[in-house]
C-alpha cells in the first residue's frame, strides 16, 4: 500500500516508516521542510545498510541456521525498504495514498491536520498515532477531551469520507527504530468506527514482521489505548528501560 506520514521525520514516524517500508509498503515521509524529509530518508537508508551488514556478518560468522534466520529481515527486504522510502513536504506526502499516518506531537495535531485535510483524497484512511500525554510528577496520564478520546476529538474535524482509525499508539519509537530486533511480543491495537478501515489498518499492521494486530473496537476505545501508552511510559521510567510493550492473551 501507499502510506504518507505527517511529521514522519520524528521518532515515531521514522520507526513506523522503517517497519512499513520493510514490509513492502511505499512510504512518503512528510515534513514541514522538504530538505529535512530528504535528510531523514538518507539517515534511514544508512540505518538499513548498517543492519543489513550486521545481519550478514551474524549469519556468516555464527552460521545461524535457517530457522533462526527467518526471524530476521532478508537482505532483499532491506534493499527494497530503501527504495520504498521517499521524503516530501507534508502536503505532498498525504496526496494519492491509501493511508495517512498522523505522527506529530498532539499539541500541533489538530492545526496540522486542519491545514492538510484539503490535500487528502476522499477514501484515504487517516491513522491517528498521537497520544495526548501529560506528566504529573513521575507519572504520565492523558489530557481529557469532551469527545472521550483524542482520536475522536480529531475525528470531529475530519470529513465523513475520510475514515479515522486509532493505531500504533502503544508501540514505542525505540522498539520500532531498532530494526535489527524483530517485533516479537508486540501487539498493535486498532480502534475505529469504520469496520472496513479498521480491517485495512489491521492488514497493514499484520504485514509488519512479528507484529500482531488486535482489533479493539470503536474509536472511543482510543481513550484506553492513549492511557495504555501513558502507563507504558511510566513503567519504562520506573524500570529504567525503553522496551516495554503490550501483548494480550485472547
Ligand atoms: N515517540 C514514541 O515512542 C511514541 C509512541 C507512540 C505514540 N507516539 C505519538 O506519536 C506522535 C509523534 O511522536 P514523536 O516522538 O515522533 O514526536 P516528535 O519527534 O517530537 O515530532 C514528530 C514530528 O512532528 C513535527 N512537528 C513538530 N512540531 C510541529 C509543529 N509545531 N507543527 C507541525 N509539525 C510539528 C516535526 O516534523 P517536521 O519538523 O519535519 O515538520 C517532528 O519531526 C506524538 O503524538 C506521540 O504522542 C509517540
Amino acid at each position: 500500500m501507499k502510506i504518507g506520514l505527517i511529521g514522519g521525520t520524528g521518532n515515531q514516524g521514522q520507526g513506523l516508516a522503517l517497519r512499513l517500508a520493510m514490509a513492502g509498503h511505499e512510504i512518503k515521509i512528510g515534513s514541514r521542510n522538504l530538505e529535512k524529509a530528504k535528510q531523514i530518508v538518507t539517515e534511514l537508508n544508512k540505518r538499513i545498510d548498517n543492519v543489513s551488514f550486521a545481519l550478514d556478518h551474524l549469519f556468516s560468522e555464527k552460521g545461524m541456521d535457517w530457522v533462526e534466520k527467518k526471524e530476521f529481515s532478508t537482505t532483499q527486504e532491506l534493499e527494497q525498504a530503501k527504495k520504498n522510502l521517499i521524503g516530501l513536504k507534508n502536503e505532498d506526502a498525504v496526496k494519492n495514498v491509501d493511508a495517512v499516518f498522523l505522527t506529530v506531537p498532539f499539541q500541533y495535531a489538530k492545526n496540522t491536520l486542519e491545514q492538510l485535510l484539503p490535500n487528502i483524497n476522499p477514501g484515504t484512511i487517516l491513522v491517528d498515532v498521537t497520544v495526548p500525554l501529560k506528566k504529573v510528577g513521575k507519572t504520565f496520564i492523558c489530557e481529557t477531551f469532551p469527545e472521550g478520546s483524542f482520536s475522536k476529538h480529531l475525528a470531529a474535524i475530519v470529513p465523513e469520507n475520510i475514515p479515522v482509525v486509532a493505531a500504533f499508539k502503544t508501540i514505542s519509537a525505540h522498539r520500532l527504530m531498532h530494526i535489527e530486533r524483530p517485533l516479537e511480543g508486540v501487539d498493535a491495537f486498532i480502534a475505529s468506527d469504520d469496520d472496513e478501515a479498521l480491517a485495512k489498518v489491521a492488514e497493514i499492521a499484520n504485514s509488519i514482521r512479528h507484529l500482531r494486530a488486535i482489533e479493539v473496537g470503536s474509536l472511543l476505545c482510543a481513550a484506553s489505548l492513549e492511557l495504555m501508552t501513558a502507563a507504558l511510559i511510566t513503567i519504562n521510567i520506573r524500570h529504567k528501560t525503553r522496551q516495554t510493550s503490550f501483548r494480550v492473551t485472547i
